[in-house]
């Protein structure tokens, strides 16, 4: 995720795309940079770190150009520094480029240009769009625009200035947002509504496959075919500060509904008819005596979670530890040993000190984290990202179902190379790669979580059961309730209950229960009913199919593969916990006594 700004008009450039950029750092915050064009040359100044370094660095130029386009970079390929930083320019610096998504089959155009003799500066799949324009570029080009965009597969927004044409902006989307505005004298566009919202409250939202050509006061939108179009306006009813959370009062409502996009981008390009892990190709884990998977707090719920895949497909050892836990603990770790640490922010301090452990006992490692480039990213063997981008409220959404995802992908393919037969293969990959509509229809059941939340209005307490998978789904929904709300919350397993923590039910208790795991549901349902007759107030998430007649809040996740239900558990405790903390008053995007990451013991 990364932010893009451009800008044509009478005016100067330079103060709309900073001021642009200001509003999308959001979106990505490890370098910045800006071209601005004006007769026969491109100024390019960028440089690696936050927007503040770039406008330091912009101190020392003299910049009035009418025309310019800016980015800040949120890292998906090639670590954050100077030459990876955006925007791109071909080797005439005659054309300068910015791009948000991922090309997937950048790898493939490298190669293809490589033999025409180009050769890229940076690491980033960006880059390879500025030369396809360059190679195929005859003096038009909206033409070359529409070419390339032909060749490129993946997600990306995209703008374009070149040197013959100092007054035009061209830009093109598919899967990757962008947002058109104008005045009178000037034209507009960038990655989110905030930074537009100053100069106008009419905007047009380019569609995928469409093209914009950008002259000062006057946008032309195209469709793949190059045939011009009626663009398509929305007026923004509000202002700047609800702008900068899209439209959200806060940022976790944003991050949970950003969850079928993210998530979809997490899959992009790594779950097709099979998994593409080319990190983990060659490893068998017959080559090793255990499997540990260490980290902390959500985090550790996802690791939860690949362990529970990984002990049903496979009968190799395979532990998940809290990372502080184990640092301390007596585990045996040597040079047979891999070990799997999971992190949203690749910074937290007692995950880092368990892979320093490891590393130094010479175990294989592996680090799953959202941030590239991040400590655990660069000490540990093999690394796979997330693309959830930036997270800014401190409970966890959409870091946690993006892991949760590629925890999945990751378990079948160490199943496949260790020679594992996965049950319902077909069917396990074909409803991961539908998962991000079903994560979208159970966010349109928000009103129903809401009223659900109601029943918090007055309790400090609340129980949340299930057995197998959907123990790990209550772990997290007890977390997500107790970090927010401030509601005390204990996860259970169903069939514990009755072993003590059934003295504490009584009339008005609110017990949340899970049975989305056929085999056990019925046992769970059993468990249900005792609670009820000692008063409970009940909430049953479940899989369709499941019946219980006795409950009277029950809420059917969609049809998916039992093993991927817990994606959708999450995104209905987030929406439960999220709710009962409004209801309640509380400060959801900076709960009291915690802080997004986690860098001390
Ligand atoms: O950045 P990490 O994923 O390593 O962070 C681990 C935990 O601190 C984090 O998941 C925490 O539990 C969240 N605030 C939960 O929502």
């Amino acid at each position: 995720m990364c932010g893009i700004t451009a800008y044509t008009g009478k005016g100067r450039a330079l103060p709309f795309l900073i001021q642009g950029l200001e509003k999308l750092e959001y979106r990505g915050y490890d370098s910045a940079g800006i071209t601005l064009v004006s007769n026969g040359e491109l100024v390019t100044v960028k440089t690696k770190g936050a927007l503040a370094a770039l406008k330091e660095k912009l101190a020392q130029y003299d910049l009035d150009q009418h025309a310019g386009i800016g980015h800040t970079r949120w890292a998906t390929h090639g670590v954050p520094s100077n030459l990876n930083s955006h925007p791109h320019t071909n080797l005439s610096n005659t054309i300068s480029i910015v791009h948000n998504g991922i090309i997937e089959n950048y790898q493939s155009i490298k190669e293809g240009l490589g033999m025409q003799g180009y050769t890229l500066a940076s690491q980033t799949d960006s880059e390879v769009i500025v030369h396809l324009l360059d190679y195929y570029y005859e003096g038009d080009m909206k033409a070359v625009l529409r070419k390339v965009m032909s060749y490129l597969e993946g997600s990306y927004a995209l703008c374009v200035v070149s040197v013959d044409e100092p007054d035009t902006i061209y830009a093109a989307k598919k899967e990757s947002p962008m947002i058109l505005g104008m005045d009178d004298t000037a034209s507009f566009c960038a990655s989110d509504i905030p930074a537009l919202i100053s100069y106008t409250k009419d905007m047009i939202t380019l569609e995928d496959g469409q093209m914009a050509v950008l002259k000062p006061g006057h946008v032309s939108v195209y469709d793949g075919q190059g045939r011009e179009v009626e663009p398509k306006f929305i007026h923004i009813p509000y202002d700047l500060e609800a702008a900068q959370k899209n439209g959200y009062d806060t940022f976790m409502e944003k991050e949970m509904h950003e969850q079928p996009y993210v998530i979809r981008e997490t899959l992009r390009g790594r779950v097709e008819d099979r998994i593409i892990m080319p990190e983990l190709d060659g490893i068998d884990l017959h080559a090793f005596d255990h499997v540990y998977f260490l980290a902390c707090g959500t985090a550790y719920h996802a690791a939860l979670y690949a362990q529970y895949l990984g002990r049903e497909w496979m009968d190799i050892p395979i532990t998940c530890v809290p990372a502080s836990e184990f640092r301390y603990g007596n585990y045996p770790v040597n040079d047979r040993t891999f070990c799997v640490f999971v992190s949203q922010s690749g910074e937290t301090a007692d995950t880092l000190a368990a892979l320093k452990m490891c590393l130094k006992a010479g175990a294989a490692t592996l680090t799953l984290t959202n941030v590239l480039d991040s400590s655990l990213a660069r000490l540990a063997d093999i690394t796979l990202y997330t693309c959830a981008g930036p997270e800014i409220a401190v409970a966890s959404t959409k870091a946690y179902t993006t892991q949760l995802v590629m925890l999945a992908a990751m378990m079948v393919k160490l199943a496949y190379n260790s020679g594992y037969e996965v049950k319902d293969l077909d069917q396990f990959i074909a409803d991961l790669k539908e998962i991000p509509n079903a994560v979208e229809a159970m966010l349109d059941r928000k009103n129903t979580m809401a009223e659900y939340a109601r029943l918090l209005a007055d309790q400090r307490d609340a129980y949340f059961i299930g057995r197998q998978l959907d123990y790990v789904n209550v772990l997290e929904g007890a977390l997500k309730l107790k970090e927010i709300s401030y509601v005390h919350a204990d996860a259970y397993y169903a069939g514990e209950l009755k072993h003590g923590p059934i003295a504490l039910i009584e009339e008005g208790t609110v017990v949340i229960a899970l049975a989305t795991q056929k085999e056990v549901a019925a046992k769970t349902i059993s468990n249900i009913e005792e609670t009820i007759a000692r008063g409970a107030e009940v909430i049953l998430i479940k899989a369709p199919g499941i019946h219980s007649d006795k409950i009277e809040r029950q809420i059917d996740l969609v049809p998916v593969h039992p093993y991927l239900t817990g994606i959708l558990v999450a995104v209905l405790l987030q929406l439960f916990a999220f709710y009962t903390a409004k209801e309640k008053g509380c400060n959801v995007d900076q709960p009291r006594n915690l802080a997004k990451s986690v860098t001390v013991e």
